[in-house]
């Protein structure tokens, strides 16, 4: 049975998740939150696939063990890897950011010409680009954009470097002239003002962060899983890596005080060949 005041468990492979955590409390308050950072084995854009599938499922399992109500996949690339498995092996919710991303690109663009950013993984596996070009009316122009996820684990979003950077991965895209870009990685919401200086202020970025935040708003209220009016919050924190103390730095210095304490936590190890394969 899901418990209405248990919490929305959410997980990404380091602190780019915390870019969804944050619009979900913003847009439901009295939602409890249980996040998970992979930060063992982060970052995940570079890895194969299968890998990034076991890693995925792993800590899903173990926010499921701990009575979470709700999973968000609050990472593009472990979306792109195993969103079928995991509809397919949990009782909860599972919502993802792809989906939410793509359907608002949609609606934005208005000369069919959209951009896609992401990590090495996300942009390979061609999920966004299958997703938007059922549409016969949009062209997507998708770049990789690997060092960018490096900045933001670094705690840097506003140096010479970054802008350089970002000139540098962008540059197609404003040829392109596409007027919309997705931030097709959590880690990059982080990064919009560098993002939007280089692209210009006519094109319109859609970020996965509030993008899935509706998401979970409208399967909360459509299942009937809102928190109660007695629910107590509270906002728990996990890594997986070896130190609480550098996650918890990292998160102070791009979300401020919201992350108050972090615990570290060891997923359980699963075999793929025991799973079917997604
Ligand atoms: N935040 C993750 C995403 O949305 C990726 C970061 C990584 O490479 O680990 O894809």
């Amino acid at each position: 049975m899901i418990v209405n005041d248990a919490p929305i468990g959410i997980f990404d492979s380091g602190v780019g998740g915390l870019t969804v955590a944050r619009a979900i409390s913003a847009q439901l308050p009295r939602e409890s939150i249980l996040y998970i950072g992979d930060t063992a084995r982060s970052p995940y854009g570079p890895k194969p696939i299968a890998d990034v599938r076991r890693y995925s499922l792993e800590v899903l399992d173990t926010l499921v063990d701990q009575g979470v109500k709700m999973l968000v996949i609050a990472c593009n690339t472990a979306s792109a890897a195993m969103l079928r498995d995991a509809r397919e092996r949990y009782d909860v919710p599972v919502v993802e950011v792809i989906g939410p991303a793509v359907r608002t690109a949609m609606s934005t663009s208005r000369n069919g010409r959209i951009g896609v950013i992401g990590t090495e993984g996300t942009i390979g596996s061609g999920a966004y680009q299958d997703m938007l070009e059922v549409n016969e009316r949009l062209t997507v122009f998708a770049e990789a954009c690997p060092r960018f996820v490096e900045f933001v684990e670094a705690g840097i979003t506003d140096s010479a470097e970054v802008l350089a950077v970002a000139e540098e991965y962008l540059a197609p895209l404003r040829d392109a002239e596409v007027d919309t870009l997705v931030l097709g990685c959590t880690h990059y919401p982080f990064l919009e003002g560098a993002i939007s200086y280089v692209m210009g202020p006519d094109v319109s970025l859609v970020s996965s962060d509030t993008e899935t935040a509706k998401d979970v708003y409208r399967q909360l209220v459509g299942r009937d899983l809102l928190a109660g009016p007695d629910a107590v919050t509270r906002h728990v924190y996990e890594a997986t890596g070896d130190s609480a103390a550098d996650f918890l730095r990292l998160a102070h210095r791009l979300m401020g005080r919201e992350v108050s304490e972090v615990q570290l936590v060891q997923t359980g190890a699963i075999d793929l060949r025991d799973i079917p394969s997604g």
